[in-house]
């Protein structure tokens, strides 16, 4: 039996477009047969909105199965529950080919940002300093990540804006992390940023915490047909190929919605596959989950400590 891949979808900036892709890419390769296991790591709880709905998210919530409750029975109360137990199976309701895709879901609520805090100052008070948090978070994780790689063909990860120990820990044992960014001054800013501080930087000699297996796959998102968005792809196309890249940049391109790719989120109505995405976007999906699998079957890059920004 394979193994799943694992991918987190991260980026310091917000509102770059990190949930709506975790869902098409949740949809899409549900939609090409794989059994999908969505992680929401945002308090905000967005992608657990959007594919669970609001009445389930709510039983959800009130059975405590949600990430930050795992977090804190495992880590603040020493309980031992495996978190393959907080699955949700069955959350969408996209069909395709008459079938309801099979997706699940770790959800997430908004108790998530007390939750964090709240697990940095008990494992402070045990004398546990920053690094040695993040190592804890991480350790867990990567324990957990084995039996939901033999469940799952696909466990996708939905990052909170920002660099919490939650995302490191996610972004440092994925197979692959896709940084969706908007082709435009504000967002490439905060990419170089984000790339530095943890492929590159202090924060990256710092941490007790392995790199991450693979460079960054950077996923232009929302791009319009502007000067200015065509001009940051050039110049991202020019970073991603230089001789030490702080990322590869994928080839393929998410447009500006199109009313589809932006209302995605917003509210859970039943429809099938193509009813969601349109025949353009779908073609569009099926290029960037074959490209993600290319990039998940090469070789991890060797990790170069040098500045390469
Ligand atoms: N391709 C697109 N075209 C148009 N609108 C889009 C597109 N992708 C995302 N959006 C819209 O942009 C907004 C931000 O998207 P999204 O919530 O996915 O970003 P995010 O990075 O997850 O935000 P956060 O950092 O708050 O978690 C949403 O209103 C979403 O509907
Ligand atoms: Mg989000």
């Amino acid at each position: 039996m394979t193994q799943g891949r694992t991918i987190a979808v991260a980026n310091m900036k917000g509102g770059v477009g990190k949930t709506t892709t975790v869902v098409m890419l949740a949809d899409a390769f549900a939609a090409r047969g794989s059994r999908v296991l969505v992680i929401d790591l945002d308090a905000q709880a967005n992608v657990s909105f959007c594919l669970a709905g609001n009445d389930l998210l709510s039983v959800l919530i009130r059975e405590d199965r949600t990430i930050g409750a795992y977090l804190e029975d495992t880590l603040v109360n020493r309980r031992r529950r495996a978190l393959s137990s907080f699955v949700r199976g069955g959350v969408s309701d996209t069909t395709r080919g008459g079938t309801l895709l099979d997706i699940s879901l770790i959800a997430s609520d908004p108790s998530l940002r007390l939750i964090e805090r709240e697990l940095i100052v008990a494992l402070t008070e045990k004398g546990y300093g920053l690094n040695a948090i993040e190592g804890q978070i991480f350790r867990r994780i990567e324990k957990e990540l084995p039996a939901l790689q033999a469940a799952y063909d696909i466990v996708l990860f939905d990052c909170a804006p920002g660099v919490s120990p939650l995302n490191e820990a996610a972004i440092r044992s994925v197979d692959l992390v896709i940084v969706p960014t908007i082709p435009d001054s504000l967002s490439t800013l905060g990419l170089s940023a984000f790339c530095r501080s943890i492929w590159h930087g202090t924060l990256a000699a710092g941490s007790s915490l392995p790199r991450p297996k693979r460079l960054p796959r950077v996923l232009a998102t929302r791009r319009q047909r502007i000067r200015q968005h065509q001009e940051k792809l050039d110049a991202m196309e020019i970073d991603s190929s230089r001789r030490n890249p702080p990322y590869r940049l994928l080839k393929t391109i998410i447009p500006q919605a199109n009313t589809t790719l932006g209302s995605i989120c917003s509210e859970k109505v039943g429809a099938t596959y193509l009813g969601k995405y349109g025949a353009a976007n779908s073609v569009l999906l099926e290029e960037l989950t074959a490209e993600i699998m290319k990039e998940l079957n090469s070789q991890p890059e060797m990790m170069l400590h040098a500045d390469a920004s």
